[in-house]
């Protein structure tokens, strides 16, 4: 997607990374969390109970999901779009450390470890950008190029021994998806493609590396990141906090597409006479130009493990990405993207797409916040799940098995049927 008034100046591509990498995913230490309690949430739907309770409110877990589904495996740093520049650079999260992103002069994207290779300071804040030809450290400005050489080093120059070429930025694996941009922060995951090869095809008539995101809000909300997608995974809850969301989408329709990938996910109707997810179900936009007949009636909800929800309307395609702060804390970052030929007229409102889901975002954090606060008791137990929650069972597996240490999505596992 793209930020308004960036140009599309690039669609995909995969920067060359300098870390040595393993083909397979295996060999995650499995999480401090009761494994028999485990055993439970890995039954077959209909018999399986919710995450242990240690999942939700433990620091120690929190710290393992870090260090080994953040900081390891494909993570979402951002969007394309926010780099689009050559000398465009900006610092993110991930896991416990952070990323420093460059956009180099051919165009190239890079990932690197945002620490300065003389004694570590980081070379930009995280959450922060700069827009300059060279990346300097604030700390004693070390320069390095944009794609990670070392160029100068203050009282180094014709040092005996010292190689500048053997002190360059250590980098990272980097993925532009659909204009969201993953790294890979071990360095050692297979690639992303492979994990999203059927989300793939869903989500690309909606062309989300094309349109421009006009609408933002961050959100801070106290509770664990699994709590908030778990929510997202499910419309059970919909006809007892969301009316707004019920008056255009029957909260019963719809199904969850198979389990077939590093994402979780299913599509819902609007009802008839709604064009798209507003108060009034009215648009402000032509739809976008890619969908089919399915496509302008219904609205797909997807879930790529582990931190982005994507929403894709007949109009406008809405982002969460999740940034865990601590257990119960997580900051979201909601972005509302159209067609460029809609933001580029004159007047355009995105104010139907985003009050619509300011207010059913506000109603499900508030929901969210109250289950971490009913799972500090010491007396929460995991409960069972209903029909309706498939998508939260095919979602709460997914961490399950990486509890275990084994890879979040398995291929060979049994598809958990459409409800
Ligand atoms: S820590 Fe970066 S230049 Fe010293
Ligand atoms: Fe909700």
């Amino acid at each position: 997607m793209l930020l308004a008034g960036r140009p599309p100046r690039w669609t995909a591509s995969r920067a060359a990374h300098t870390i040595d990498c393993m083909v397979s995913q295996a060999g995650y230490p499995a999480a401090p969390v009761d494994q028999a309690e485990l055993a439970r949430s890995l039954q077959a739907f209909g018999e399986s109970v919710m995450l242990p309770r240690a999942a939700y409110v433990d620091p120690a877990v929190f710290a393992w999901e870090q260090k080994h589904f953040f900081g390891s495996g494909w993570t979402c740093v951002g969007f394309s779009s926010q780099l689009a520049q050559a000398g465009d650079q900006r610092a993110e999260s991930v896991g416990a450390g952070s990323v420093l992103l460059s956009r180099d002069d051919e165009g190239t994207l890079h990932a690197f470890a945002n620490t300065c290779r003389h004694r570590g300071h980081e070379l930009l804040p995280c959450g922060t950008g700069a827009q300059r030809n060279s990346i300097i450290c604030p700390y004693h400005s070390w320069t390095y190029s944009l794609s990670g050489e070392l160029r100068f080093a203050s009282g180094f120059k014709g040092r005996q021994g010292f190689d500048e070429s053997a002190w360059g930025l250590v980098e990272l694996p980097v993925a532009d998806w659909h204009g969201l941009i993953f790294v890979d922060g071990s360095g050692q995951a297979p690639p992303l493609a492979d994990s999203l090869r059927v989300l793939d095809e869903l989500v690309a008539p909606y062309e989300p590396e094309r349109l421009v995101i006009a609408g933002r809000h961050d959100y801070d909300a106290t509770a664990n990141w699994k709590i908030l997608t778990e929510n997202y995974h499910e419309c059970y809850h919909c006809p007892v906090i969301h009316p707004e969301l019920c008056k255009v989408s029957p909260p019963r329709s719809g199904e969850n597409y198979p389990a077939q990938g590093a994402w979780v996910g299913g599509w819902m109707d609007l009802r008839d006479g709604m064009d798209t997810m507003s108060l009034d179900g009215t648009s402000n936009s032509a739809p976008l130009r890619g969908l089919d007949a399915k496509g302008l009636r219904t609205v797909i909800y997807v879930n790529v493990f582990p931190n982005v929800l994507l929403s894709l309307h007949p109009d406008y395609v809405m982002t969460h990405r999740l940034v865990p702060l601590a257990v119960d804390r997580t900051m979201i970052e909601c972005t509302w993207a159209f067609a460029p030929e809609t933001v580029d007229q004159p007047g355009f409102d995105p104010g139907y797409a985003v009050e619509f889901w300011d207010i059913t975002n506000q109603q499900d954090w508030r929901a969210c916040e109250s289950v971490q606060r009913g799972l500090t008791s010491q007396h929460a137990r995991p409960g069972p799940l209903s029909p309706d929650e498939d998508a939260v069972y095919q979602f709460v597996t997914m961490v399950a098995r990486g509890y275990r240490g084994e890879p979040v999505w398995n291929p060979a596992a049994k598809a958990v049927a459409a409800s």
